[in-house]
């Protein structure tokens, strides 16, 4: 017997530019998986009407990217841990009555650090820059790595300070030293890891950081990927190792494939492959 083709997309808005489509389809084929994935373009207004529509069209699974993350969240019926620590939604599955939401891109960070760029979180001291839904996504997952401190970091200190309240009972559970600096008033101390979560980039803007921060021997890392930032630049210029977030994005997409069809897929051709390109 034939098994049915299975039915996936990524909703977001712009989308002609995601990678989702091409990063899955090369998943599918390595793992002999029957499945079609496309990108869908969602008024702005209009998302929950789109994953109405997808479900009735027997859509058996979604990603939503930005900027419905919160809007998937609120959607979803039931959450995963990360998701609802996030309070944001990037992986969806839809299950007869139920819709689940799910937040893999913690753990697409945490691996691409760990397993692609050999860099263990444990016990490192680790500077988190932004306080948007990017940097929210991911310090759940971050903590759970116990590094021995993690700084946050930005622009508006407010917005640190309220994820800094929000996560306490989470910090308290891991034991790790979780403390906001303003991004104007860091130390000139050594980082083992830096990590802008910030859109700064996406318009070519500079962060306002000290670049005194990057020294050799660190990782400085930028979740944006498609283009070299000025912040990535300055880091090399110190000595600084780098790496852009397409390591990440491919990370956060075999975690979804993993969701969807349990079975974990090869990642290391495919972020090869995407950055030949
Ligand atoms: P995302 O979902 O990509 O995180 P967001 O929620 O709009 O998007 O958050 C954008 C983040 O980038 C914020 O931390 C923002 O800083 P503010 O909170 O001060 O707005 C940060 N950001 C964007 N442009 C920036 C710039 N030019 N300099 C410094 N930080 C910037």
């Amino acid at each position: 017997m034939t098994e049915l083709k299975k039915h996936f997309a990524v909703i977001g808005n712009p989308i002609h530019h995601s990678l989702s489509p091409q990063i899955h389809a090369a998943f599918a084929k390595e793992t002999g998986l029957h499945i079609d994935y496309e990108a869908v373009l969602s008024p702005l207004n209009q998302f929950k009407n789109t994953i109405y529509q997808l479900i009735a069209q027997k859509l058996n699974g979604a990603n939503v990217t930005l900027p419905f993350k919160k809007e998937a969240y609120e959607l979803a019926s039931q959450h995963s841990n990360h998701a609802r620590i996030a309070e944001a939604v990037n992986t969806l599955e839809f299950k007869e009555d139920e819709i689940i939401g799910h937040n893999t891109d913690g753990i697409g960070l945490v691996r691409d650090l760990e397993q692609n760029l050999n860099v263990d979180l444990k016990s490192k001291k680790i500077l988190l820059i932004g306080a948007g839904g990017a940097a929210e996504g991911v310090i759940y997952s971050m903590l759970e790595k116990k590094p021995s401190e993690l700084i946050l970091t930005n622009r508006t200190i407010e917005k640190t300070n309220a994820i800094q309240n929000k996560m306490d009972v989470h910090v308290k559970s891991f034991d790790v030293n979780l403390n906001v600096i303003e991004i104007s008033k860091l130390p000139h101390q050594y980082f083992d890891i830096i990590i802008n979560a910030t859109s700064a980039g996406l318009n070519n803007a500079e962060l306002g950081i000290d670049h005194k921060v990057f020294h050799e021997g660190s990782l400085v890392y930028d979740m944006m990927y498609g283009k070299e930032t000025s912040f990535i630049r300055e880091a090399q210029s110190k000595g600084s190792k780098t790496s852009d977030g397409l390591g990440m994005l491919v990370e956060q997409a075999a975690e979804a494939f993993f969701i969807w069809h349990h079975i974990k897929p090869q990642t290391k051709s495919v972020i090869e492959s995407l950055r030949a390109l």
